[in-house]
């Protein structure tokens, strides 16, 4: 088998070896910068909330995010968080209150003005979604592909992930909740938007391949 790559011989999933970004992880490229090789994944958790439930989900994420072992997090919201913080993480977990089917116009806000002097010298950082809605069918899954389109627009790579936190209980396109967490599975799911963030970090950026989800040791698929 070639690095990573699955032949007949040895079918399977490829892993982690063949999978990495160049752009701000290796040493060989960086001069006297710190290599990603060898300092902890660094995840921002970044988030608006009128009413308390984003933060709600915020604080799940970061918790998510923080169950990975060498992973720094930092969790602010957007009145609290500057372009340093998004210059200097990894990977960002944004998250806003659905309102009138999208972002939350703070959040919007901040990537318009905050954020805009950074793009585009942060491609290639990792991406993903959360949002609270008023109800099921409210827009939460419309919020999150809203989000990631401001990410893609700066050239992060985004993502979902196919797990079930629960009988009938993913995040897909993002954590999404109605309201607040209230179930075990809605709050597993937004733990696991932000342990999936860390772990894509360790493999993608900081070159730890045995972070890679496909050997993870949790449930994934209950
Ligand atoms: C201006 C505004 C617009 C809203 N629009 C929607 C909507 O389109 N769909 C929905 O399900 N809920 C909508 N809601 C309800 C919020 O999404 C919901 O209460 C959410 O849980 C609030 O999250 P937060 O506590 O983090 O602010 C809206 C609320 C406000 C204030």
């Amino acid at each position: 088998m070639k690095s990573g790559v699955p032949d007949e011989k040895s079918p399977g999933v490829p892993l982690a070896p063949s999978f990495r970004l160049p752009c701000f992880g290796r040493a060989d490229m960086l001069g006297g910068m710190e290599a990603s090789d060898s300092r902890p994944a660094r995840v921002l958790v970044l988030y608006h909330s009128q009413e308390g439930h984003t933060k709600m989900m915020a604080d799940l994420v970061a918790e998510g995010a923080g169950s990975v072992p060498t992973t720094e997090v930092r969790l602010k919201s957007v009145a609290e968080a500057t372009a340093d913080d998004l210059e200097w993480c990894d990977g960002v977990a944004a998250g806003s209150p659905t309102h009138m089917g999208s972002i939350a116009w703070e959040m919007k806000r901040w990537w318009d003005v905050t954020a805009r002097p950074l793009w585009p010298k942060i491609e290639g950082k990792l991406g993903c979604a959360f949002s609270s809605a008023g109800g099921l069918a409210g827009g939460g899954e419309l919020t999150c592909l809203a989000l990631d389109l401001v990410l893609m627009n700066f050239g992060l790579l985004v993502f979902g992930a196919p797990d079930y936190t629960a009988p009938g209980q993913t995040l897909h396109y993002g954590a999404v909740c109605a309201g607040r967490p209230r179930t075990e599975g809605e709050r597993e799911a937004c733990r696991r938007l932000g342990r999936r963030l860390a772990e894509w970090v360790q493999v993608l950026v900081c070159h730890r391949p045995e972070f890679a989800p496909q050997q993870a040791a949790y449930a994934r698929f209950p």
